[in-house]
């Protein structure tokens, strides 16, 4: 309990990462599968990632997010895609096995599975559902990163379909952000964190 309340409060989006230090591909691998835990609607987790490793896609990478250095010098970029046809394309999988599990009974699925569906039609709705979903994926890899000791960075600072080109991603996926892992440069120092509101600021209670 307290120490997920340390590495939410520790995480900072670091400006500075170390250029010599990567991060193994298995250790990403494993982050992206913890932080897969993430709650999604109906449970259609609508989120794909690119991990641009390479360093000479790196700074291709760099020069779509409007030169930002962390792009180069971070062991990796977490290119997150939300996927706008999700309902439609995972809900057989979701069914599955939450009959196998016993969640629901085989006759309730098609009346389940169009229920879903139904929630996908509207292109607006559907933007929506997997973005928000993606989001809270990425948010989870923020934190499980830094229960491996690794820092992160999101980033909303990119043209999109000059990305969307570059990496080959197909025109109903969106890209909510790329997030930047790695190790922080030692030798830096980031400044304090930046104000937060206050809960008076931000919310009520009814
Ligand atoms: C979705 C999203 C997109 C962001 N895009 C950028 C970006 O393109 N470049 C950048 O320098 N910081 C970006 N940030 C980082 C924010 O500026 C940062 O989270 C905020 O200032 C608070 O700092 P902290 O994360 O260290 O607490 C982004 C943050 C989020 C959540």
């Amino acid at each position: 309990m307290k120490e997920c309340l340390k590495l939410i409060k520790e995480r900072r989006s670091i400006t500075f990462f170390d250029p010599h230090k990567e991060v193994p591909e298995e250790l990403i691998k494993e982050i992206l599968e913890v932080s897969a835990t993430a709650p999604s609607g109906y449970n259609l987790q609508p989120w794909e990632v690119i991990v641009v490793r390479d360093r000479e896609k790196k700074k291709r990478l760099k020069e779509i997010c409007y030169g930002q250095q962390k792009v180069e010098d971070a062991s990796a970029n977490i290119v997150l895609l939300a996927n706008t046809r999700a309902g439609f394309e995972h809900v057989d999988r979701v069914l599955q096995s939450w009959e196998e599990l016993g969640y629901i009974k085989p006759e309730a699925r098609e009346s389940l599975r169009l229920q879903i569906i139904s929630g996908w039609q509207d292109p607006q709705r559907a933007f929506r559902k997997a973005v928000r979903d993606t989001a809270l994926f990425g948010m989870t890899i923020m934190i499980t990163a830094r229960a491996y000791g690794l820092e992160t960075h999101p980033m909303e600072g990119y043209d999109e379909q000059k990305l969307k080109e570059f990496l080959g991603v197909e025109e109903h996926k969106v890209i909510p952000m790329i997030i930047a892992i790695g190790y922080k440069d030692p030798t830096k120092e980031l400044l304090p964190r930046a104000y937060r509101f206050s809960f008076e600021e931000f919310g009520k209670f009814l």
